[in-house]
């Protein structure tokens, strides 16, 4: 079944992000957050923007299992982008303490998750990156976490990209149940990626592909080299229709 997403093609992709970003958070919503490097912008972006961010709640699609001060947690890389550039007051921030180990950390994520939502977590808004091998959060591809359906969140041991250390991620069913979810993608390097994740059919190999919410909406921001190897017609709006 092809992914039935809204494909934006924008200079900035990040700038479209941190609008997102923002207006969850001015709504007092549940948001979960990306790692890696490409969301940095728009964290930057948003936390310029103004709004009130003291009523949100701030989750992590995943992260690395490594101290909340170290160079790969992606903890750290949003408390310099966004947390430490609010002007006003914080939100309430819930870290993956994942310098208990995977499995440890995942099930206390898990137990934090079930608590705040009373079941499933539904979250407001899921921001999701995407890498060169189509994997998002840290759901790769041939990982025995892509099959799961019952828990929130899972340990990965052996992630399939650096940085080679284990992870803790949410799973296919809480990115199902979000309202929004929004993946931001640039760069030439994940042409391909995007093309297996977004331009065609669900894939295991590919499990950006997997990511379809059931109820809410799908919105992928790309910048045109990103987008580079989309079929003719896979693209719904670019700049000048925004
Ligand atoms: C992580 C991220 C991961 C990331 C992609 C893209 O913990 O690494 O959650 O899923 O979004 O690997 O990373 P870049 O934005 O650095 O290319």
């Amino acid at each position: 079944m092809t992914v039935t997403a809204d494909i934006v093609v924008e200079d900035e992709p990040d700038r479209i992000a941190a609008e997102r970003l923002a207006g969850a958070a001015d709504a007092g919503g549940q948001l979960a957050l990306a790692g890696g490097s490409t969301p940095r912008a728009a964290y930057e972006r948003a936390a310029a923007l103004g709004v009130d961010w003291s009523r949100a709640t701030l989750w992590f699609g995943d992260d690395r299992c490594v101290p909340p001060d170290h160079e790969h947690s992606n903890f750290a890389m949003v408390k310099r982008a966004l947390l430490d550039r609010l002007g006003g007051p914080v939100p309430d921030v819930r870290r993956i303490e994942g310098e208990h180990g995977a499995r440890e950390a995942a099930n206390r994520y898990e137990r934090a998750l079930i608590d705040a939502f009373g079941g499933l977590p539904e979250l407001d808004l899921a921001l999701l990156g995407l890498g060169p091998d189509a994997h998002t959060a840290s759901l790769f591809p041939r990982d025995a976490a892509l099959g799961e359906t019952k828990r929130a969140v899972v340990g990965v041991d052996t992630p399939g990209m650096a940085p080679l250390v284990p992870r803790v991620t949410m799973t296919l069913p809480v990115f199902a149940a979000a309202r929004e979810v929004v993946f931001l993608v640039a760069g030439a390097d994940k042409a391909e990626a995007v093309r297996r994740a977004f331009g065609g059919t669900a894939d295991p190999d590919a499990p950006a592909s997997l990511v379809r919410p059931e109820r809410g909406s799908l919105t992928v921001l790309l910048d045109p080299p990103a987008a580079a190897r989309l079929p003719e017609g896979a693209v719904s709006g670019d700049a000048k229709s925004r």
